[in-house]
């Protein structure tokens, strides 16, 4: 990689879930499915829901304000606003460009960054570049989703998985050798099928027939993207751990995308990461897509799991298909 003028990394966190929550049993009254079958099958017990009237944009503007306030960093010194979302207010604005309005982000540039669940992590990318070499200062990353409003609530083999958040993160120069050490990211569209919202968009705007047949809704192949997410996860880690030289035994903690338990202990297992070093909160939110990451991640320094020199591993994979990894050197003091 090239030589880096700054070293990039996390200096405020932040995150926001809706107060409404779904549980199980709730699901239980709409679709033919029970609790047990979730819990065993993804880990899942309830999940945060947006209200009818709460766009996307104002879940990131309440985790934005709190990453922003932990960096001590105001609005108007920020110099990008990176918004990493499936489900945005609007095709156009960006949602990135609401929130910049409404965090009076005056001097800040602001576009919205399309890589479903991998999001977060490949927005963490991009905006490193920009401060390891020198361009900018600080950039707000926000991973945000309203995936209630996307969700077939009469199809049990989606409805079930997932739900609303939105999780952020102020990036800026740290210590050197601190902060972000490598990433890897990756795509495979073959796979874009198998995972999708099939109509909406250019290839096929809506219609009332395709309201009626829920193809403004995700559609997916669970079993197949199971199998290539059991594959990826540890492998784009792997990759990122071999960029920065790093060994899989001086790993501290695994922050992966939350879709299911049993995803996440395949990557662990692989990593030959014991239980205690993965961030795991998919039982009280489900999969949130782009914020599943960031909502672990605040939560966890909320939480003062992570000390300054920690080597921490973000790694996620969704729909595209997409995946993504960062290695990072944790920069803050607790
Ligand atoms: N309740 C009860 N039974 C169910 C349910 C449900 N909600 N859903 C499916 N079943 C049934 C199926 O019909 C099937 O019955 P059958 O054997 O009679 O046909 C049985 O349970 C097993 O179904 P599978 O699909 O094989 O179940 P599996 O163990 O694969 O679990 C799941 C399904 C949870 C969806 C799993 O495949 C998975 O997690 N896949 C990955 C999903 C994922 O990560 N997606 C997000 C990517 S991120 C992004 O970009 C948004």
């Amino acid at each position: 990689m090239m030589e880096k003028r700054n070293s990039a990394g996390i200096i405020g966190t932040g995150w926001y879930v809706p107060e409404k929550v779904i549980t199980n049993e709730d699901l239980e009254q709409m679709v033919d499915t029970n609790n047990a079958w979730i819990v065993e099958r993804t880990g899942i017990h309830e999940r945060h829901v947006a209200r009818e009237d709460q766009p996307v944009s104002d879940l990131a503007e309440r985790a934005a304000r709190m990453a922003l306030e932990d960096a001590g960093v105001r609005a108007e010194d920020l110099d990008l606003i990176i918004v990493a979302t499936m489900t945005p207010d609007r095709t156009i604005p960006s949602t990135a460009c609401i929130l910049q309005d409404r965090l009076g982000a005056s001097k800040a540039g602001a576009f919205d960054l399309s890589a479903a669940c991998s999001g977060f992590a490949y927005a963490a990318a991009t905006a490193c570049q920009f401060i390891e070499t020198g361009v900018y200062r600080h950039i707000l990353v926000v991973g945000a989703e309203t995936l209630s409003k996307v969700v077939d609530w009469t199809d049990r083999n989606t409805c079930i998985l997932f739900g609303d958040g939105a999780g952020a993160a102020v990036f800026g120069p740290v210590d050197k050798g601190f902060g972000l050490l490598s990433f890897d990211l990756g795509s495979d569209g073959a796979g874009g099928d198998l995972l999708d919202i099939p109509a909406g968009g250019s290839q096929k705007p809506l219609t009332a027939e395709s309201l009626l047949m829920h193809e403004n809704c995700i559609h997916m192949d669970g079993r197949a993207v199971f199998r290539f997410a059991v594959k990826i996860l540890g492998e784009t880690v792997e990759k990122s751990l071999e960029r920065a030289g790093i060994e899989k035994t001086e790993i501290d903690w695994l922050v992966p995308h939350q879709a299911n338990t049993r995803i996440i202990d395949a990557a662990a297992k692989r990593l030959e990461l014991p239980a205690e070093k993965v961030i795991v909160d998919i039982g009280k939110y489900g999969n949130m897509s782009a914020a599943s990451i960031p909502v672990a991640l605040a939560e966890a320094v909320q939480a003062h799991r992570f000390k300054k020199g920690d080597l921490i591993a973000l790694a996620g994979f969704g729909a595209g298909l997409t995946w993504a990894s960062c290695i990072m050197k944790w920069a803050k003091e607790d």
